[in-house]
């Protein structure tokens, strides 16, 4: 019979072998089975996710000067129309690959992962399409937490754009994203402030008045505010670069870059090197 020194050793390692592995969920599955529904018409041009199409525009743009700014670009492949040749980039919450198939057009190995099946597959469907991207494209069906259990310290970018505002244990979700990066990667998030315009403008006149988000889309109670986000960063060794406000203008039709941040926002925060 095992003395009670032993038994008392052998519990506590127990707990923290479970304590290690255990990790809660960050998919809201409400939020899943809502996306779901987009997943067969997600590129067609009366989609109506097509705003996160034409938002490329500019966080494209922001993640590469982003990481030119970083010195992680080589100079081989600045001048170059694939600036982002060699570098790995995971698209965490990539839904049909808006995002990921520009990054990986642009020179990434890219990864999306998604939480929804039909988005995987909706996404895996059009990157068949284009030649170019074929083979520096590949998507998973998965959440970040099961991923980054076989991805620590693997890329050298993860994004994440207009996904933190769906997910359930934002500090969990954001931990998992940054165990992802390589120390000196960066991370990029875009999503809404939590802020009174941000709820009038980008969910109520959005969604009801202009109807160029899908009605339900955004729950206010749901958003971050930018400091909040700057926190969870910290904690997991990555620290803030820039922050850009941005907005949608109804009358050009177009995202633009805006002084102030309480609408939506772009964050850029860069992990501790070892
Ligand atoms: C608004 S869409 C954004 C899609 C893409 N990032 C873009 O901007 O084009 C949010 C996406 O996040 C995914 N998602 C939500 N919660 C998730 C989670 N916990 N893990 C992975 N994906 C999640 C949804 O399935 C959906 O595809």
């Amino acid at each position: 019979m095992l003395s009670l020194a032993v038994r008392h050793t052998a519990l506590k390692h127990l707990l923290k072998v479970t304590a290690s592995y255990s990790t809660t969920t960050t998919i809201d599955h409400e939020e899943i089975t809502k996306f779901n529904k987009h997943g067969k018409q997600w590129w067609n041009d009366s989609s109506e996710v097509k705003l996160l199409l034409s938002m490329n525009e500019i966080r494209v743009p922001f993640i590469r000067d982003g990481l030119i700014n970083c010195g992680i670009v080589s100079d081989d492949h600045i001048e170059t129309c694939k600036p982002l040749s060699g570098l790995k980039v995971l698209d965490v919450g990539c839904g049909g690959g808006f995002l990921a198939e520009a990054l990986a057009r642009i020179g990434a190995e890219t990864i999306g992962v998604d939480g929804s099946k039909d988005l995987i597959d909706a996404a895996i469907d059009h990157k068949q399409m284009d030649e170019e991207i074929k083979d520096n494209l590949h998507y998973e069906h998965t959440c970040i937490e099961e991923f980054s259990k076989s991805h620590e310290n693997v890329f050298d970018a993860v994004v994440s754009s207009e996904v933190i505002e769906h997910v359930v244990n934002k500090e969990d979700f954001v931990k998992h994203c940054a165990a992802c990066l390589k120390p000196g990667g960066s991370i990029f998030m875009t999503t809404i402030n939590k802020t009174t315009i941000a709820n009038v403008l980008a969910i109520f006149v959005a969604e009801n008045i202009l109807q160029i988000v899908p009605k339900g889309a955004h729950d206010y109670d749901k958003l971050m505010a930018p400091h909040e986000l700057q926190r969870m960063f910290e904690e997991n060794c990555c620290y803030t670069r820039r922050i850009h406000g941005f907005t949608y203008n109804p009358v050009t039709k177009r995202w633009c870059w805006i002084p102030s941040s309480d609408i939506n926002y772009a964050i850029h925060a860069v992990k501790a090197k070892e």
